[in-house]
């Protein structure tokens, strides 16, 4: 299949793009490239960028880029919480509004897939029971609301020739060349390494599903080639049980192959509301999905990655955590406060 990749440039597509290219599939990119120097180790051999090649802005993608593709596979985003907090409106116009345009310019130029990346944070500070795609949506935060209003307005524009899929992951783990520090299990690792403290903010009890980047890249190689009536407009949580763990739980298998470092859990009342505990037997039986990576597993990588390509405290707590480096990106003007591109980044 001829495959578009939006946000082929940030942590999950470096690790996708390679991965649907061994499956066969003629892959193509479109990025703002923000994240795109952020690089630990080698140097990630990119899909080639719709438009000039080089950087595109969402927002700016037109019918003409999207012909001849068969399927989209949209990224793109800002993408996380603090991230949405920090400018709620633009959040709003790039990962809602440009979402659903780009869902829109698809379908008009006749790409029949469209495979979203929604995130389990949709169902919100859900408890202790566990949440299948049928709960109800509680997000939390302009982040988490644009996600559920993004599969809402790609939902009621599916027709025969259309068919959106949404899958709603887990929070990612794991290396990828493009590293992301901010999501729980790489920082915790990365703090481990450099300062010898695994230290949980919180009193370490609320549920976090997590999920391997390489395993949400075959939950979306599967949802490409399912059969299209199986995917058409549903909603798939994608991770495993085995990955529903409390922070506190998480930190202990960083300390458990970090060694000599130690945990702290400081107990105080956390930032995060979120909690919830996500049923993936969706995506089990009707893909025969299986996410393969333990959490334990995955600390072990990112330890042996962080230790082989020289992590060192400045890239770790600047570069590679998306809101520190887009505030540094903003006051070096190289984006504005809309986050456009105003410059090249060198
Ligand atoms: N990483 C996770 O834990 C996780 C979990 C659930 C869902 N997701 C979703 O998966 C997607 C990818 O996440 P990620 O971790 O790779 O994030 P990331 O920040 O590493 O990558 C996002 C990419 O989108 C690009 N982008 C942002 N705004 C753009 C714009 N206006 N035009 C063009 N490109 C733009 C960035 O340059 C970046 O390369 C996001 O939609 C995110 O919400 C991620």
């Amino acid at each position: 299949m001829r495959v578009l990749v939006t946000g082929h440039q940030g942590y999950l597509g470096t690790v996708m793009a390679p991965i649907l290219r061994e499956s066969g599939h003629e892959v193509f990119g479109l990025d703002s490239g923000y994240f795109a120097a952020c690089i630990l180790g080698a140097v990630p051999d990119d899909p080639p960028g719709v438009g000039d090649g080089r950087s595109l802005d969402l927002r700016d993608v037109t019918v003409d880029q999207l012909i001849g593709f068969d399927a989209v596979i949209h990224l793109a985003a800002l993408s996380n919480d603090p991230l949405g907090a920090l400018a709620p409106e633009t959040t709003y116009e790039i990962n809602h509004h440009a979402s659903v345009r780009l869902a829109r310019l698809a379908k008009e130029a006749g790409v029949a897939r469209f495979l979203y990346a929604s995130t389990c944070s949709v169902y919100g500070a859900a408890g202790e029971h566990l949440v299948s795609e049928d709960a109800p949506l509680r997000p939390l935060t302009p982040y988490a609301e644009s996600k559920v209003r993004v599969e809402a307005d790609v939902a009621a524009i599916a027709d025969g020739g259309f068919a959106p899929v949404f899958l709603r992951n887990a929070t990612a783990f794991g290396f990828s060349p493009r590293l992301r520090a901010d999501i729980v299990l790489n920082d915790l690792v990365g703090r481990a390494v450099l300062t010898g403290e695994v230290r949980v903010l919180s009193d370490g009890t609320p549920w976090r599903p997590l999920v391997h980047a390489r395993d949400i890249a075959s939950a979306f190689a599967t949802c490409l080639v399912a059969p299209v009536e199986v995917i058409y407009c549903r909603a798939y949580n994608v991770g495993t049980e085995c990955n529903n763990l409390t922070v506190a739980e998480i930190a202990q298998a960083v300390v458990d192959v970090v060694p000599g470092s130690r945990l702290v859990i400081t107990g105080e009342r956390g930032a995060d509301p979120r909690s919830y505990r996500v049923d993936f037997s969706r995506a089990r039986a009707e893909l025969g999905f299986n996410a393969e990576w333990s959490v334990q597993a995955g600390a072990a990588e990112l330890y042996t990655e962080y230790n082989r390509n020289g992590l060192i405290a400045d890239d770790f707590f600047n570069r590679f955590t998306r809101l520190a480096y887009l505030e540094g990106l903003r006051e070096e003007g190289v984006v504005d406060d809309s986050m456009r591109r105003i410059a090249v980044h060198v």
